[in-house]
Order: structure tokens, then sequence, then C-alpha cells
């Protein structure tokens, strides 16, 4: 299995990035300017854990979660509005379980498996930092859930302390998402969560062989202290 060799994180969770705001995280605000913010912020030496009232966000254990990831994905409604699936083989599962490894590896994203708190810890959705831009502190989101859970508002809940992270542990000042027009369930958690909806990228985004147009959306650090 080309993937699990690399894989980073599996047995490095750290329960302690469960508080709200961290001492780093406090020193960074206070700081006079965001000069140095960069080396400060998260540096990729363990996936952080997360748990909320109903769901756990864990890291992806590549050979366990296979088989979850080829479900979730294999299934049309979860694929509609995104770059992947739907999965006919088990191949295309092993290729995201690639990219996942791959973007921790070159720290530049990070992707957590969604599971039910007191279940089996079954894999049903993941989501994370698809890309972090270090220099300008921004990075962009991406999620999904496993059909049968859809509209308990289960991705508004996992969400949250992801993005918390993002704010006080990547030190980012910008989070981003693009949804597909006609995502409207993916376009109402975003706003549910506070983001603002900031224009229309036309064609703004490429798979499937198709251009497809994208509503961005925008959540600032300064929204969040207002
Ligand atoms: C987007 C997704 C993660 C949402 O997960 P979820 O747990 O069902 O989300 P929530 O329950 O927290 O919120 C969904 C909201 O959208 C609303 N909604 C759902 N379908 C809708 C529709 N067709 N039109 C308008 N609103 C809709 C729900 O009513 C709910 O809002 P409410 O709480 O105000 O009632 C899930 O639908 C999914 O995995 N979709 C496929 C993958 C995907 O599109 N990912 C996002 C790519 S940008």
């Amino acid at each position: 299995m080309p993937w699990s060799p690399v894989w980073p994180f599996a047995a490095r969770q750290r329960p302690d990035l469960r508080r709200r705001t961290s001492p780093a995280a406090r020193a960074r605000r206070s700081a006079p300017c965001h000069a140095g913010a960069m080396d400060a912020a998260f540096d990729f030496s363990f996936m952080p854990r997360f748990e909320t009232k109903r769901a756990v966000l864990r890291a992806i254990r590549p050979a366990e979660d296979l088989a979850a990831l080829f479900d979730l994905f294999a299934d049309e409604r979860v694929a509609r509005h995104t770059d992947t699936g739907p999965f006919a083989e088990v191949a295309e599962a092993v290729e995201v379980m690639d990219w996942i490894a791959q973007i921790f590896r070159e720290r530049r994203g990070m992707r957590w498996a969604i599971a039910l708190r007191g279940d089996d810890d079954r894999l049903i959705g993941t989501c994370g930092f698809n890309y972090w831009d270090r220099e300008r502190r921004q990075a962009e989101i991406g999620y999904d859930l496993a059909h049968r859970h859809w509209g308990r508002g289960l991705m508004t809940e996992a969400l949250r302390p992801m993005l918390r992270f993002g704010f006080e542990e990547m030190d980012l000042h910008r989070i981003e998402a693009g949804v597909t027009v006609g995502n409207e369930a993916s376009a109402r958690v975003l706003e549910k969560l506070g983001f603002r909806e900031e224009g229309l990228l036309r064609r703004g985004g490429y798979w499937k062989g198709a251009y497809h147009d994208l509503r961005g959306f925008g959540l600032l650090r300064r929204d969040r202290e207002v």
C-alpha cells in the first residue's frame, strides 16, 4: 500500500488542543503585529483531535478507513457537487487517501475523518483545509458527509472546532470556500457558520470534464471578533 509508510500522524493526536484558546494563540493575538506569526503557527508535528456534542474529528486511518471513504464517495448524492467521485473503483479512494497524506506531509493542508461520538468510530464524512497559504494567512475548507446523516446539523457542528483551530492555531485571518451553484445545503452550512457570500466565481472550478460556477464564501477572523 503506497500511502501507509508515509502516513505521519495517526498515533500522534493531542487532546490538549481541545482547549478553546492556547497560550500561543493568546500571545500571537496580543503581539503588536503579525511579523513572525507564520513561524509560530501550527507546525504539522501531530494531527489534532476535536470532539463536539455528537461528533469526533480524528486523524484518517488510511487502511482502516478506506472502505468507508469508498462508500462515502460511491454515493452519487455526495459526489454530485464536488470534484470527487462517484467512485466505481477502490483505487479512486486510495488516490484520495494519498492526496490527504501528501498535503499533510507537504504541510499545505489537512483532512479529518468525522465519526459519531460513542459509535464504532467509523468514518461517516471528512473535512479539512484543502490548502493553506501561510504567507497570506488564508486557507480553503472542504467537507462531505454520508447521505444518511444529512439534515441534522451535524456538519455545521463538526466544522466549528476546525474553524476555531484555523483562526487560533493556524493563525489564519481568512477562511474561504467555493460552493457549486445548486449546492444549497453547503451554502447554508457556511451561512450558519457566519461566512459571507462574496460573489460568483464564473467557471471558477474545473472537474469531471466541465467548468463550474462557484459561489465564493469567506469568513474573516475579524468577523468573529465583532
Ligand atoms: C453539504 C453537507 C456537508 C451538509 O451537511 P449537513 O450535516 O446535512 O448540514 P447541516 O444539517 O448542518 O445544514 C444543512 C442546511 O442546509 C439546508 N438545506 C438542505 N438542503 C437544502 C436545499 N435543497 N435548499 C435549501 N436549504 C437546504 C438544511 O435545511 C440545513 O439548514 P437549516 O439548519 O437552516 O435547516 C452535505 O449535504 C454533503 O455532504 N453534501 C455532499 C458533499 C458536499 O456538497 N460538500 C460540500 C462541497 S462545497
